[in-house]
């Protein structure tokens, strides 16, 4: 997730992008920059790192008559946090700004590169810049060519661009990745990748769809859909900024339980090709000689990568543990060289998670990080990075992270499939006909959370919470009890469903609340037994399963699906909703839980 905005006007033209960008600035922030075209000549200006950065280094700029401008805050996915990397990107007389991931810039770079284009950036983004000079040159006319540039462009994008060529016009393009264009009464355009860019400024605003281009001038706004002109949808623009922040969600963490669906999306863009997993991130020589993987890390992202051992081990079929980072580190650890150390961390700060990588370093092991924050300090450290994609995460539970990694997981489990020839053709195709599917499998609907909402006031007291399941889904489990007592401050506790028996179940009785993830395509008869075994001890049961069970007090159903991963995906929604709004009854901070912090860099 980036943010970028754009103005055309005659105010201060910096500082209008400046107060967009500040707005944005929860989308990303390893840097962020701005390119401003004021009597035919463009200014850029570039920082890395946060917001003020720019704001130091453009202190002594500003505009004071007619001219336009275009603006980024970023969130690295190709290429590392730096200066170069930093958009506005530039050609010879046009620059860009982008959010989203370019899926075919590869073949379009070195095409570009044959004719003769220079890059100076490791960005997917340089390429649409170039190929709009290159297209200029053909057709003549800023339109056209900016026209035949979206044309050629596949993947996710919101883009705006300008140019010398045109000095009085931006354009612009959305496909997958928001964008909202909106206008004052003075007839001054505003964009913004979302509300609260524009929220003050913008008096009415248009929500552009997929697929729309077109380009602005001074009090004019035009937009294109297949290369059909379409008629203008302009709504009033109202509300605050911070509700506008939170997308019209009550907090931060609904939010991302609802955006789960857009990241998974980002998180597999480029990576799931027809019939393979593509990591461009990676070297398939980088796993010579390895012979297990050794998973290391804290909280929810253990939580994912216990999850995903149960992967490694039955479709790559090399040999996986996990271990608590607070606990490998001072075990005394037996360390072999043919062991692949993959940390799993959402800020990449976690001090323990840390520690224990620069451990596995030391003992000369080859080292992977899974992790949402680019040019972190365990990024830094480890051999080579996964980036999770998930965008900034503001509630201090963990949701769209999780959701990611174990995605990229997955995806590493069947990358490594395909190196080590442990599945045929045929099966890799269908994994990946489901990792298509899980964006979808993760919406919320309407109905599912109203009900959830309901059945939350019947859960807000009793002694404590079982989350129960077998297999992928105990650590499932454990994921969603860690999010209910991180939010709700109630216990609860994930256990193996089959483990229930040998001592915990002298704690059912009526007010003990157990939530059962049933899937049908794991073990199903086995978790029944075990959750009747509870309700014989009257527990009061919440049952998630495809299948009615006729023990459970409280029932949700979900879809049917034969691969187990789906399953996963659709129950792992309804655990983060189920914690969402107990805590909500509870009235606690949901986003701030009492005694947690985001990221945990002391011991
Ligand atoms: O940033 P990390 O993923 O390394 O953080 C690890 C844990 O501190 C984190 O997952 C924590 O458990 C979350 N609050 C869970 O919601």
């Amino acid at each position: 997730m980036c943010g970028i905005v754009g103005y055309i006007g005659r105010e201060d033209i910096k500082e209008i992008l400046l107060d967009g960008l500040r707005e944005l600035e929860y989308r990303g922030y390893d840097s962020a920059g701005v390119a401003i075209l004021e009597d035919e000549e463009i200014q850029s200006f570039k920082a890395i790192g946060k917001l003020k950065n720019l704001e130091e280094k453009t202190k002594n700029f500003s505009t004071n008559g007619f001219g336009l401008g275009i603006g980024h805050t970023r969130w690295a996915t190709h290429g590392k946090p730096t200066e170069l990397n930093a958009h506005p990107h530039l050609g010879e007389f046009s620059y860009v700004v982008h959010n989203g991931i370019i899926e075919n810039y590869q073949e379009l770079k070195k095409k570009l590169i044959q004719k003769g284009y220079n890059f100076l950036s490791q960005t997917d983004t340089e390429v649409i810049v170039h190929l709009f000079e290159e297209n200029y040159k053909q057709e003549n006319e800023t339109f056209k060519a900016f026209e035949k540039t979206v044309e050629m462009l596949a993947g996710a994008y919101a883009i705006l661009l300008i140019t010398k060529a045109d000095p009085n016009t931006i354009y612009f393009a959305k496909n997958g990745s928001p964008m909202i264009v909106g206008n004052d009464e003075k007839g001054d355009i505003y964009f913004g990748s979302s509300d609260a860019a524009l929220i003050g400024k913008a008096s009415e605003v248009i929500y552009l769809s997929d697929g729309d281009y077109g380009y602005t001038k001074e009090g004019e706004i035009k937009i294109f859909n297949d290369k059909t002109e379409k008629a203008l949808q302009k709504k009033p623009l109202i509300g605050d900024k911070i509700s506008a922040q939170k997308d019209g969600y009550r907090f931060f963490m609904e939010k991302e339980i609802y955006e789960q669906s857009e990241v998974l999306g980002d998180t597999i863009m480029g990576r799931v090709l027809d019939e393979k997993i593509k990591f461009d991130e990676l070297d398939e020589n980088f796993f010579e000689g390895i012979n297990q993987i050794q998973f290391c890390a804290c909280g929810t992202s253990y939580n994912s990568a216990l999850a995903c051992s149960y992967l490694f081990e039955r479709q790559a079929k090399i040999k996986s543990f996990v271990e608590i980072a607070s606990e490998f580190r001072y075990k005394e650890p037996l360390l072999s060289k043919d062991t692949l150390f993959v940390v799993i961390s959402q800020s990449g700060e976690t001090a323990d998670t840390l520690e224990a990588l620069k451990m596995a370093k030391k003992a000369g092991l080859k080292t992977l990080a899974i992790c949402n924050v680019d040019n972190s300090s365990i990024v830094r450290i480890s051999d080579y990075t996964l980036l999770t994609r998930a965008g900034i995460e503001k509630g201090v539970a963990s949701t769209k992270a999780f959701a990611t990694q174990v995605m990229v997981m997955w995806m590493l489990a069947l990358y490594l499939a395909q190196i080590r020839n442990t599945m045929s053709a045929e099966e890799l195709k269908a994994e990946i006909s489901t990792i298509r599917h899980i964006p979808k499998t993760v919406i919320v609907e309407d109905s599912l959370h109203e009900k959830i909402k309901r059945l939350s006031k019947r859960y807000l007291h009793g002694h404590g919470f079982f989350f129960i399941g077998r297999d992928l889904f105990y650590p499932l489990a454990l994921e969603g009890a860690l999010k209910l007592k991180e939010i709700s401050y109630l216990h609860a506790e994930g256990y193996p469903a089959g483990e229930m028996k040998h001592g915990p179940i002298a704690l059912a009785d009526s007010e003990l609340f157990t939530i059962a993830l049933m899937p049908k395509s794991v073990h199903y008869d086995k978790i029944k037994s075990n959750v009747e075994e509870l309700s014989a001890r009257d527990a009061t049961i919440l049952a998630i399963s495809p299948l009615e069970f006729d023990l459970a007090d409280d029932f949700i159903k979900t879809n049917y699906s034969d691969h187990p991963m789906s399953e996963f995906f659709e129950m792992m929604v309804i655990t983060q909703l189920l914690a969402l709004e107990i805590s909500v009854r509870l009235g606690n901070d949901v986003d701030m839980p009492r005694n947690l912090a985001k990221s945990v860099t002391v011991e």
